[in-house]
């Protein structure tokens, strides 16, 4: 029975790779929790519309409970040629409760079922993210409090720029996650319509109820267009664009930890619980946890491009093309998930070395912006002029192998007459920070009042 033209080397016909490549149920069933929940809504309606009996729906829900015991219990079964979730599931009701399990699909098409599965799953992914993503940024506040007024290097082109304060570097992180908090409840918003009732792509000529639907699972309201519902995947892709923005953020702060672990720079030390050692060099001690994060970021880039891919070229309504939806979500989601525990544990337990910070922030010159400034301000000498003797204030320094606040004051006068004692306040990395008080700037009091207000935005104390 295998086809004429190409038979030749299928032992068993076109079927089993027909099979194959149709059956999402591998992956699919891990939406069974929320398709029973949109099966439960639905029934509900259907009864109160009379659309079918009460004596069938209670056999209906009677067998839902049961199917959601089971799958709870074992797991749910991977029939391949039953497809889909939720095939398996209709099928395992037939099975429970005979014919009546054959009414629940009316005035419901797999299409829209499937979409109101899947905005169900990405609602309670995006409540869990929140929920780790709010760790994360607890513990970046915890870290800043205690390191407030510790003094590091700030870089710019990886260069050291100005002195800065580790926890103003640590809340810069606690911004970036606070965008992508808003970004992913932003989505979770635009998500909240139900698509349930929009059946195949038409709408049904059954006397349903899609208010009654919706508000039963939680959705604002139903969805107004029913090609549109079916069609649309815009939920899933703003949750893989959110996921990609933290997903750049971690791995920011993933490349800076491994650069900081580095003994050149020796600014932390990661704890054995986040670091692994070698097979070969006895010395080593590798921070692989941060290599991951950065690592995974990269892959939930991927998954968002793929499911750009898939959807741009679809014309209205459903195609099968959008199975393919469900494996790039889900494995972002996994992904995304460790990576917030990881960072969350490094951050946590990172040992900051504020020794080291500094002695890097005074031999890197840190203060030379200052020792201009003071220029300007004490000497009345036009700023590029002043640019122009602090190099050669930094020259000298260099030299001398020595930091800037440890040239004399007659090698300072020896390079500009105009300069006097009063400097030595500016050129310390500790002045240096403490200066920086504009709102939002580095000084350990500006640093301190943003972690009060973090503190409160989250509910600390
Ligand atoms: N398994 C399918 C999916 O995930 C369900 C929708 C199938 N609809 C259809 N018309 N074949 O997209």
């Amino acid at each position: 029975d295998s086809n004429a033209m190409w038979g030749g080397r299928f032992s068993e016909g076109p079927t089993a790779i027909m099979r194959e490549i149709n059956a999402s149920i591998p992956f699919d069933k891990r939406l069974w929790q929320q398709d029973i929940a949109g099966s439960k809504a639905h029934l509900k309606m259907l009864v109160s519309r009379n659309i079918i009996t009460a004596e069938d729906g209670q056999k209906i829900l009677e067998g839902l409970d049961k199917i959601a015991a089971e799958y709870a219990e074992k797991g749910v079964p991977e029939d391949w040629s039953l497809e889909d979730i939720h095939m398996v599931t209709e099928k395992r009701l037939a099975d429970l409760i005979g014919s009546a399990a054959g009414r629940l699909h009316t005035a419901r098409s797999r299409n829209d079922q499937v979409a109101t599965d899947f905005k169900l799953w990405v609602r309670d992914a995006i409540d869990m993210v929140d929920k780790g993503l709010t760790a994360l940024q607890m513990a970046l506040v915890i870290r800043a409090e205690e390191h407030a007024a510790t003094v590091m290097p700030g870089f710019t082109h990886l260069q050291i720029a100005q002195p800065i304060t580790l926890g103003h570097h640590l809340m810069a992180y606690y911004e970036m996650i606070s965008r992508d908090r808003s970004r992913f409840s932003d989505g979770r918003k635009r998500l909240n319509q139900s698509p349930l009732g929009a059946a195949a792509l038409a709408g049904t000529g059954f006397n349903i109820d899609r208010h009654q639907t919706a508000k039963a699972l939680g959705f604002d309201a139903p969805t107004a267009n029913s090609l549109d519902s079916v069609s649309d995947r815009d939920f899933a892709l703003d949750y893989l664009m959110s996921a990609t923005q933290t997903a750049i953020h971690l791995s920011r702060l993933a490349e800076e930890i491994i650069i900081w672990a580095s003994q050149p720079y020796g600014f932390v030390s990661l704890p054995d619980a986040y670091s692994t050692g070698s097979s070969i060099m006895p010395q080593k001690r590798n921070p692989d946890a941060a290599e991951l994060v950065r690592g995974h970021s990269g892959r939930i880039a991927g998954c968002m491009n793929a499911l750009v891919m898939t959807m741009k070229g679809l014309p209205l309504a459903y195609s099968k093309d959008m199975q393919d939806d469900k494996p790039p979500v889900f494995e972002a989601h996994d992904l995304l998930s460790l990576a917030i525990a990881a960072m969350t544990g490094m951050i946590e337990t990172l040992t900051f070395i504020p020794e080291k910070m500094r002695k890097t922030a005074e031999a890197g010159f840190s203060t030379a912006t200052d020792l201009a400034d003071w220029l300007v301000r004490q000497a009345g000498i036009p700023f590029r002029e002043a640019h122009h003797i602090t190099g050669s204030a930094v020259r000298l320094a260099e030299t001398k192998g020595i930091a800037l606040d440890a040239l004399s004051i007659e090698d300072l006068k020896a390079i500009d007459p105009r300069i006097d004692e009063s400097v030595k306040a500016v050129l310390s990395v500790d002045a240096s920070v403490a200066s920086r008080n504009s709102y939002g700037g580095t000084a350990p009091d500006q640093v301190r009042a943003r972690i009060l207000d973090a503190k409160k935005t989250l509910g600390l104390n």
